[in-house]
């Protein structure tokens, strides 16, 4: 029977459903995933209007994805979520290189480079402030982790990365390092600036809305790994940018903002050992 019932009873009934699904971990998910779901509508009265338009904004972020835009990535970076499931993920060991979001830039296959190249490609070297990036990779234990990989990327000083702009070479600003036997590394580059994420989609109607902007503060994407230890997705933020304290999509961490001023920053990742 359906008639006379609580919400409490109604939300009962949806999660009662979940009970043959094949996989548990997947009926604890829709479980849980329903339940905060009819809590948010009770807990703001959702009217059968707003219910529309939330449809409404769901299938217009749906439309605006393809192979090239993610949009639904953009709503969960933006809401915060997609720096949630990071944290998950991968930090929490204190000493350890902080995690932050992974973004929609990263390309599988960029080039490897010898230690201490340029990331510049021919032709893509757009005015800007030449940067040395340097450090050492370390085991939490100190130890330094030669051979440890670090894939970076990061835009160019126009704010785009080169799959957004037509006038940079493919893989300009891309590199994938190997650090030398004592963990070192060292590349060339271009100081990164703060750059806006799409806004052009509902997202950014959204980000506009509730009186938020769409910007990201300077920094360079770094994702680093090594035999026997969990790698880490990560940025290094430049100190002197806007928006460290306002990153739109909520991926600042004190330990991950460096100073690029003169020429250089360091960085010093340091990679969890895994059992
Ligand atoms: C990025 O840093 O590349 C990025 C992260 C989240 C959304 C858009 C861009
Ligand atoms: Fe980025």
């Amino acid at each position: 029977m359906t008639t006379n019932i609580t919400p409490a009873e109604h939300l009962a009934a949806v999660q009662a459903t979940f009970s043959g699904a094949g996989d548990p971990r997947l009926a604890d998910v829709m479980r849980s995933l329903v339940a905060h779901l009819h809590a948010f509508v009770v807990d703001v009265g959702l009217t059968r209007d707003e219910w529309f338009a939330g449809i409404d904004f769901l299938t217009r972020v749906g439309h605006m994805c393809d192979g090239q835009r993610q949009e639904f990535i953009l709503l969960s970076d933006t809401l915060g979520v997609s720096m949630l499931v990071e944290m998950l993920a991968q930090g929490g060991v204190p000493g350890t290189t902080e995690p932050t979001v992974f973004g929609p830039f990263h390309v599988e296959g960029a080039p490897e480079r010898a230690l201490g190249a340029s990331i510049v490609e021919p032709g893509g070297d757009l005015p800007g402030e030449p940067l040395t990036v340097a450090g050492t990779v370390r085991s939490l234990d100190g130890t330094p982790l030669g051979g440890a990989r670090l894939d970076v990327w990061q835009t160019a000083p126009n704010g785009l990365y080169d799959v957004q702009d037509e006038r940079q070479p493919a893989m300009n600003l891309r590199g994938v390092f190997t650090a030398a036997a004592d963990g070192g590394y060292h590349f060339r580059t271009l100081r990164p600036v703060a750059y806006p994420i799409p806004g052009d989609g509902p997202v950014g109607e959204m980000l506009r809305a509730t009186g938020r902007h769409n910007w990201r503060p300077a920094h360079i994407h770094f994702v680093v790994s090594a035999p026997g230890h969990k790698p880490v997705i990560t940025h290094v933020f430049d100190r002197a940018s806007a928006y460290l304290d306002s990153d739109a999509v909520f991926g600042v961490r004190d330990s991950l903002v460096v100073g690029m001023d003169g020429g250089t920053a360091r960085f010093d990742p340091v990679l969890e050992p895994v059992a």
